[in-house]
């Protein structure tokens, strides 16, 4: 790659998924003049108008991969579930692939996530898995596992979707027949979250931790919160953790990982996500390097971006209320406007529908409490629905 031009030329940059975080590589795309091409099923997503060209396929479908690739100098991904075959097919036959097939495979798969980190000694939380309910069952009856426990599917969860807190036994009898963990249900005191970036030549950068801010009513994360409200020392603990499981990925491009803080202010592994994160959105505004311009950095072998905090600031996804879907309405959004220091980022879905992402709102604050207040207020005045 370093004796082909990059910018503003023929090279290539292939992008597997056309949501909204491929629309946010795709604004530093732009402003480095890196030619892109995206793939989705979804002939409308986010990507498509704005990069230089758009493909509809499908992503869990081998063909199509190899296909959209072939002319791709580099492939990256905004999403996970792709097919990791042909990914396979592409790196033997000299395709630059980042995040690898091998790192995709074992994300895809909570189960062999959890394995991964044990064969790592990397800490996380006791689980076991199973290939079928009747297996869980089984441990059950034979006194095996004790209540309440968390319950995952192995395969395509996502947003919590796929995860469940089980209590008694009836909700363990009423669970989906697939695939699934059972994992030991943690004390947690704080979620927070590390997104790390590595490139080819082994350059590796943190950005500052963020805490999720749950609501004590609905559970559902409010905030990112950055930076996270932990000490010095947990911060630089989390720092150790999530560089330690990059490296033993050997990633190239970033690692978002997931971390529980326990009550005994212990650090566990939750989980990693290969690709830009919807806990680094706040980085446009408030780092001096996005996420998204560290991870073209990364996957292209560039020097890496400083990730030092400009201002500490909130995030607030807008969220989509209306219980059917319908063309998106958003209400009270004028009064945001008027609020400084309040950045609004519509993703460009068409449809509104119950729990889906549409948008976010960073608030940046010198006074991480005041970008709190008016998060929450912001939170209150708008509103995702239909027409
Ligand atoms: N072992 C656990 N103990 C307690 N809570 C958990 C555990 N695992 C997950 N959770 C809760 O469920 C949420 C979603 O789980 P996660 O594995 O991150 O799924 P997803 O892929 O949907 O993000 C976590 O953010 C956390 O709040
Ligand atoms: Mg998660």
């Amino acid at each position: 790659m370093s004796n082909k031009k990059i910018f503003s030329s023929n090279f290539k940059l292939g992008i597997l998924g056309g949501g909204q975080l491929g629309k946010m590589l795709l604004q530093d795309c732009i402003r480095y003049d890196i030619y892109s091409k995206v793939m989705d099923s979804n002939k409308e997503a986010p990507c498509q108008g704005i990069c230089n060209e758009f493909i509809v396929g499908n992503l869990t479908k081998y063909e199509d991969v190899v296909s959209f690739c072939h002319d791709v100098d580099v492939v990256t991904v905004e999403m996970e579930n792709v097919n990791t075959d042909a990914l396979e097919f592409l790196e033997k036959n000299g395709k630059k692939v980042f995040p690898s097939s091998k790192i995709l495979r074992i994300i895809q798969d909570k189960s062999k996530q959890k394995d991964f980190y044990i064969q790592h000694e990397l800490p996380t939380s006791n689980y076991k898995n199973y290939g079928n309910l009747s297996a869980v069952i089984k441990d059950y009856d034979e006194g095996k596992v004790s209540l309440p426990i968390v319950w995952k599917s192995a395969k395509f969860g996502y947003d919590g979707k796929g995860v469940k807190i089980i209590h008694s036994f009836d909700e363990l009898q009423n669970l989906s027949d697939v695939p699934c963990l059972l994992e030991e249900k943690v004390k947690i005191k704080k979620e927070i979250s590390v997104i790390v970036a590595r490139n080819q030549s082994k350059e590796e950068k943190c950005f500052p931790a963020v805490e999720m801010e749950f609501n004590d009513h609905s559970n559902l994360v409010e905030f990112i919160m950055c930076p996270a409200n932990i000490s010095k020392e947990l911060e630089e603990k989390a720092f150790d953790t999530a560089l330690k499981t990059a490296k033993s990925f050997n990633i190239v491009g970033l690692l978002a990982v997931e971390l529980f803080i326990t009550e005994d202010n212990e650090i566990l592994i939750n989980e990693v996500a290969p690709r830009p994160h919807n806990s680094g959105h706040h980085t446009i505004e408030c780092c001096l390097t996005s996420q998204f311009d560290q991870h073209i950095r990364s996957v292209l072998n560039l020097p890496l971006g400083n990730t030092s905090l400009k201002s500490p600031g909130i995030m607030v996804n807008l969220i989509g209320e209306n219980e059917f879907e319908g063309n998106v309405k958003y209400e009270n959004i004028e009064k945001i406007f008027e609020i400084p220091g309040v950045s609004v980022h519509f993703y460009g879905k068409k449809k509104s529908r119950l729990n889906r992402k549409m948008g976010h709102v960073t608030i940046v604050h010198k006074d991480i409490n005041k970008a709190k207040k008016i998060g929450k207020k912001v939170k209150k005045l708008i509103k995702v629905t239909s027409e």
